[in-house]
């Protein structure tokens, strides 16, 4: 197969660039998640061009962009929720084809998206094992869904939620971005998808939230984090991904962008400030 994530960087890295910014073959040879040449149509709409990424393990790889750049559809894709038109998906090395979000939650992906999906009259722990309730004798063991529950969040440092017994809906917006997110990872996930976590979000809950993430790569999760804050992207990202009306123009560690370059990428799709671009295809 001259598609593995391997043959196809071992071209990306021929193409001339003497500090590639983007599937570098140490990269991608230990990536958790690689796509290759991922399109994405809705009737005339190209919402995803040819995209190549590479996300590995234990990182914290923030997706970047302007409105309508191709973002969401770039994580709905990954979560199974839209087949690609055209690309592969690796998945440590294999390639999956990853038809429904069950399948994506089975190779141990879970997006957390901006509305959250939490049931706001029920409790921290319902809301936990929402569909996958712990039953004993048939009947519900609260007592082993209780205590899971108060270890992940106290395995995940957070500490501001009082009580597992309170109910979702009187909680702040920080503190249930941190039971959505401790949802996801009590799935035994090896990659978290957050969508926008801080927007809605005040600047204790939004530190809170990013020393979250920070802990969840510390386990050795990856994390793609889409955001239009540079604050915290600069804050937490190993990585950056940039896109650009639909294509992934540009993706490499941390180190090779500022915010000017960023800002600059994001609304031109561009910069001149960054070593060397990745190769599009467009
Ligand atoms: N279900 C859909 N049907 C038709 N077009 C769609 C659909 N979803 C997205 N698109 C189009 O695909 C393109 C990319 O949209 P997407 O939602 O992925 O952007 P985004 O980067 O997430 O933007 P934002 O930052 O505003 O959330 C847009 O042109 C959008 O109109
Ligand atoms: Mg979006």
């Amino acid at each position: 197969m001259d598609t593995t994530p391997e043959n196809s960087s071992l071209t990306s890295s021929a193409t001339g660039q003497s500090e590639p910014v983007g599937s570098g073959v140490e990269s991608s040879a230990s990536s958790l998640l690689s796509l290759r040449d991922i399109t994405k149509s809705f009737g005339a709409v190209q919402a995803l061009r040819h995209v190549d990424l590479d996300i590995p393990a234990g990182q914290v790889t923030a997706l970047i962009g302007d409105n309508g750049a191709g973002k969401s559809t770039l994580i709905k894709t990954i979560s199974g929720i839209w087949a690609p038109t055209s690309g592969t998906m690796y998945w440590q090395g294999q390639g999956v084809q990853v038809h429904t979000p069950r399948d994506a939650s089975h190779l141990g992906i879970a997006t957390v998206y901006q509305d959250l999906a939490l049931c706001d009259n029920l409790d921290v722990v319902q809301n936990m094992y929402l569909g996958r309730e712990s039953t004993r004798a048939g009947l519900l063991d609260e007592i082993t869904m209780e205590l899971a529950t108060t270890q992940t969040l106290k395995d995940l440092a957070v500490t501001s939620v009082k009580s597992v017994r309170q109910v979702v809906g009187s909680l702040s917006g920080g503190q249930r971005q941190a039971v959505a997110v401790a949802r996801a990872v009590m799935r035994e996930s090896k990659l978290v998808i957050l969508d926008e976590p801080t927007a809605a979000l005040g600047v204790t809950q939004t530190a809170q939230v990013l020393e979250l993430i920070r802990t969840l790569s510390s386990k050795g999760i990856a994390v793609l984090l889409i955001s239009h804050n540079l604050n915290d992207v600069f804050s937490v990202a190993d990585r950056i991904a940039v896109m650009y009306l639909g294509t992934l123009v540009h993706h490499g560690p941390i180190a090779n962008y500022d915010r000017n370059s960023a800002v600059e990428m994001i609304t031109t799709g561009k910069s001149d400030r960054v070593p060397s671009s990745l190769a599009s295809s467009n």
